[in-house]
């Protein structure tokens, strides 16, 4: 069976608290939920969470390390600053979709540029946890 990485960062574990108006209502833990619901029978998939950029660049090492099959990635605030987690997704060289769950496009101007997007196959913004299933499905259908 193949593994797909689901990463998440600053910001994201306050999800169901956080500017509700624009991230929903749902936390973090529903949104695992409802990706093992719909996939644990088809792919395992290993979740992690951080608010601190060289946690998720290590995560992104070592999944890479580990030749996982795909990566989901949710940057957070990181998606327009970090050189160093685009840096760590270029050496990775995973299959990779980018994911936000508010529309960027509709928000300010900074969250237009994403450092990270270009070492991505596609970017999913504004669908909200659909985004993240969406995400998943196109990865596996791509065998
Ligand atoms: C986000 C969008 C980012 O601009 C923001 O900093 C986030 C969440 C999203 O999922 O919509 O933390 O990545």
């Amino acid at each position: 069976m193949k593994t797909f990485a689901i990463l998440n960062g600053p910001n994201l574990d306050r999800l169901g608290k956080r500017e509700p108006e624009i991230y929903g209502r749902a936390t973090l833990a529903d949104l695992e939920r409802a990706l093992r619901a719909e996939f644990e029978a088809r792919v395992r998939l290993e979740f992690f969470q951080s608010n601190h950029e060289g946690a998720l660049i290590d995560r992104i090492a070592a999944w890479a390390d580990a030749k996982v099959d795909g990566l989901v990635l949710n940057g957070g605030a990181f998606t327009h600053t970090s050189v160093a987690l685009r840096d760590s997704l270029a050496g990775a060289k995973l299959p990779a979709v980018e994911v936000h769950l508010s529309n960027l496009y509709q928000r300010e101007e900074f969250r237009h540029r994403s450092l990270t997007a270009p070492l991505c196959l596609g970017v999913i913004t504004g669908l909200g946890f659909e985004g993240y299933h969406a995400a998943v499905r196109f990865l596996l259908q791509r065998g």
